[in-house]
């Protein structure tokens, strides 16, 4: 049957397919498409290709003819190299024979933990700005996503007390993602333990999306589970995409509990079986031998976030110090505009694409995001157009 309405469209699509809203990013980069000249700080992903030494070992597995399914939980080795990492780095221990779980992506990580624990109506609180798949995946698992508002001045961070003020009898789970996607905000020790204190308290379940751990540049990463007694009501994400340059061979994973795990891994093994087999292999090589690498690429975001914050200050668009992550999110009240409206204008007037801070949620108005993986010629041009639009503009 085709559908020739809406109302028609809506009978065949289910309800909580409907409750989505298309993403605000998507909608802004079909407008791009097409266009020549554009200086993108849009899409979020490293501007380096994988290092080769990774992506070799995965082409190496496939010469030896390797491309059958893995463990429904993935390669018993890649499990256990990601206990060891998470124990060298973050000092939390994770059996890796029940308590991890490789997956696609850190994307299908939170699909399945929000199905794995969510019952229709449950409530999981999180940061209003947040990156655009948290809201999502929770309504698909038919919770219903509750917003604590987040502001720069207070350095995008999430206060305790605000989260213990959305909490209901609904109420399953806090989601929080820190480094943070879109704004660059990290959390400091103190405030952690605070979340944790309040989630134990309530009987709550954390996940801590942390694909951006190793993009910190001010101090060290505090991993959510590493905090005492937080292990057990936690469920860690964690990936490749970011920190070594491997967004397109879809590997991440989840450590928890065995029996959140086990939940999980029901879910995963109905759904993807198991994550690719070459991306897995070169994950294992990432893990073995890709320190250097992910040292360098840090280095490298770093001298570019400190460039770009500094020039977005210099041109009159008020900054925030991101610590982390790859993303500026300079306010653009001076031009009076809305985010959509900048980011419109911009792109036709300048050709520079940056992402329109209300596609992260509410408190995102008045923002935009830019992202600085890209090179330091390219954010000098970006900055320079950028700098001239608001000569034009300003009120
Ligand atoms: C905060 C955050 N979490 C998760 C993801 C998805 O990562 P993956 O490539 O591992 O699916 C992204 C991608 O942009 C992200 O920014």
């Amino acid at each position: 049957m085709k559908p020739t309405n809406q109302s028609q469209l809506n009978k065949i699509i289910s309800d909580r397919t409907n409750r989505l809203s298309p993403s605000g990013i998507r909608k802004f980069f079909d407008l791009l498409a097409g266009m020549e000249g554009v200086i993108s700080l849009g899409i979020g992903e490293p501007d380096y290709a994988t290092p080769w030494h990774i992506s070799e070992a995965a082409v190496k597995s496939l010469e030896r003819g390797y491309t059958m399914y893995t463990s429904n939980s993935g390669i018993p080795e890649l499990r256990e190299l990601t206990a060891k990492h998470l124990k060298a780095r973050y000092k939390v221990d994770y059996n890796p024979y029940g308590e991890i779980l490789i997956t696609v992506g850190v994307s299908e990580a939170l699909d399945v933990a929000m199905r794995a624990i969510l019952n229709p109506g449950d409530e999981v609180i999180m940061t209003d700005p947040h990156y655009v798949a948290y809201s999502a995946s929770v309504i698909l698992a038919e919770g219903e996503p509750v917003m604590v508002p987040t502001y720069a001045k207070n350095s995008f961070a999430i206060e305790a007390a605000d989260i213990e003020a959305k909490i209901t009898k609904k109420t399953k789970a806090i989601l929080i993602g820190f480094p943070s996607n879109p704004t660059g905000a990290v959390m400091t020790r103190q405030k952690l333990l605070d979340i944790a204190d309040v989630t134990r308290r309530h009987n709550l379940i954390v996940i801590s999306d942390e694909i951006y751990a190793r993009l910190t540049y001010d101090g060290e990463h505090t991993c959510f589970s590493s905090l005492p007694g937080a292990r057990d009501n936690t469920i860690l994400l964690n990936g490749f995409s970011k920190a070594y340059a491997m967004t397109g061979w879809r590997i991440g994973y989840a450590a928890a509990s065995q029996e959140i795990i086990a939940a999980m891994t029901k879910i995963h093994q109905y759904t993807i079986m198991s994550a690719p087999t070459p991306a897995q292999v070169a994950a294992i090589e990432a893990l073995k031998t890709g320190e250097p690498d992910v040292v360098e690429m840090v280095n490298s975001y770093n001298q570019r976030r400190k460039f770009i914050v500094k020039g977005l200050n210099d041109i009159g668009l008020p900054c925030f110090e991101p610590k982390g992550a790859f993303y500026a999110f300079p306010s653009i009240t001076p031009t009076g505009m809305t985010s959509e409206e900048f980011s419109e204008k911009l792109l036709v007037e300048e050709k520079v694409a940056a992402v329109p801070g209300s596609a992260f949620g509410e408190c995102g108005e008045g923002f935009v995001r830019c992202c600085y993986a890209t090179s330091m010629a390219g954010i000098e041009e970006a900055l320079e157009r950028m700098g001239r639009f608001v000569k034009k503009h300003k009120k």
